[in-house]
């Protein structure tokens, strides 16, 4: 059994994240879900709160459970950490550092080791300011899942899809395994 936290953000891949809950709690993991505000214009936290069994956290600001800053109990709390789908702008901020709001505070906290499944329009993929921040976030030691080739939410047939649940789900497990959490 390990922690997972799950990150979604502002895609229509969103979708998907959910059948990757499902397939972490069906192996016995715990996960916790962290979703952007704009993640919560594709599919609402009810479901992952439903999906994950726990609530879903949004707000940087919100309430925490005991005395910690969410974002930073949730960094200590996860063994492995994977943003499925990875939006450009996430993807831009995590290269910078940027937290301003509660997941890019997380990633930026956590000592867990952390996978993105970029999901994007092929125009943002190809972007040089995108592609600079993938290769600098892969040389940090960030496992970059896909994305793939294939039918895209904007009608193009071309690279920028999420990578399947299945292939995430494999590549987290590896990861995990791979390099398991010290401190
Ligand atoms: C219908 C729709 C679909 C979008 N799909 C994507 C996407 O797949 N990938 C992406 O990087 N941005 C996508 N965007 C833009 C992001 O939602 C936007 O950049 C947002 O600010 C991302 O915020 P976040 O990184 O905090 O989630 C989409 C926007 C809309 C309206």
């Amino acid at each position: 059994m390990k922690h997972v936290l799950l990150g979604v953000t502002g895609s229509i891949a969103a979708y998907k994240a959910a059948e990757l809950v499902r397939m972490f709690v069906d192996a016995g993991d715990e996960v916790r879900v962290a979703m952007t505000d704009a993640a919560c214009m594709f599919v609402a936290p009810l479901t992952f709160q439903t999906l994950s069994r726990y609530p879903v956290s949004i707000d940087s600001f919100a309430q925490p459970d005991g005395w910690k800053p969410g974002h930073i109990s949730l960094a200590d709390w996860a063994d492995v950490a994977v943003v499925a789908p990875a939006s450009a702008n996430t993807l831009a901020k995590m290269r910078c550092g940027i937290a301003d709001n509660l997941l890019s505070s997380l990633l930026l906290a956590t000592k867990a080791p952390v996978a993105v499944a970029p999901a994007m329009n092929v125009g943002m993929w190809e972007n040089p300011a995108t592609q600079e921040n993938i290769a600098a976030l892969a040389a940090r030691g960030i496992e970059v899942i896909g994305p793939e080739t294939g039918f895209l939410a904007c009608g193009t047939n071309a690279k920028g899809r999420m990578s399947s649940p299945a292939e995430i789900f494999e590549a987290v497990n590896r990861l995990a395994a791979a390099r398991p959490r010290v401190s």
